[in-house]
């Protein structure tokens, strides 16, 4: 694992959006996996200024998000879906049609999943990976538990993640309880990840990560055996590392 720490959050957020930005300089039709949350806001402003300024081509880029809530539309305030339209689809010279999130309303769950992992796939595989991480150690949705899943799947939040997500919803009773997430397989076969956390409250689970036993119950720790991991962390997340 490669571990970058910066300044602070605006710090964090510019050295990860030049990470991706090489990947998609390098490979102008790379397939750029991508998240949601609070942490990568200012990542994504970040790419859009670059953008502006002709330093990254999002032409051909195709684009596959990890994970959406299960009963809301791409309409809904909170859904993944609107999330990245209005944080970044609708600023930058992306083609709508190349970028993917998870159907929350699809009547058939599991043909929905297996259809997101068949066009991965086919899209030949996801060459970045942009990951947050949980207060508990969870990536995409997929939340500590004895097993993991694989492939994309249909998933129970915790009841930590319902609460540390009631912060975008009116009330806590809003939040979905359940959401489409790639599983541990999709992400795990990325080409390259670039995890990104910011702030105090990240950096108890980021030394778990980084220095941690690998286990089931804080999912982040199967990035250990990953052989293409960057963590770009701002100061307060990389205060309980050792080194
Ligand atoms: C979002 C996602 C989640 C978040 C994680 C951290 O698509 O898959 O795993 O990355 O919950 O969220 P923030 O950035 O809000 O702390």
């Amino acid at each position: 694992m490669r571990i970058i720490i910066e300044k602070d959050y605006e710090a964090m957020s510019k050295k990860s959006a030049e990470i991706l930005a090489e990947v998609v300089n390098e490979k102008p039709e790379a397939v750029l996996g991508l998240a949601t949350g609070g942490t990568p806001v200012s990542m994504y402003r970040n790419l859009i200024d670059m953008n502006k300024e002709g330093k990254i081509d999002f032409s051909k880029v195709t684009s596959v998000n990890l994970d959406e809530y299960k009963g809301l539309s791409g309409d809904h305030d909170q859904s993944y879906r609107y999330f990245m339209n209005n944080n970044l689809f609708n600023h930058i010279n992306i083609d709508k049609k190349n970028t993917y999130v998870p159907n929350g309303l699809a009547e058939d769950i599991e043909k929905e999943c297996s259809e997101y992992d068949k066009r991965i796939e086919n899209l030949g595989g996801i060459d970045l990976q942009l990951l947050g991480i949980g207060n508990n150690g969870h990536i995409g949705f997929n939340e500590p538990d004895d097993f993991l899943h694989m492939s994309t799947h249909l998933t129970g939040l915790t009841e930590g993640t319902i609460e540390a997500n009631a912060r975008f919803f009116d009330k806590k009773e809003d939040v979905p309880t359940e959401a489409i997430t790639m599983g541990l397989g999709g992400i795990m076969k990325a080409k390259k990840i670039l995890l990104i956390a910011s702030g105090e409250n990240k950096a108890e689970i980021i030394s778990k990560l980084v220095e941690g036993k690998i286990t089931t119950q804080v999912p982040a720790t199967l990035l250990q055996v990953h052989p293409n991991v960057t963590i770009v962390v701002d100061e307060a997340a990389a205060s309980l590392l050792k080194k």
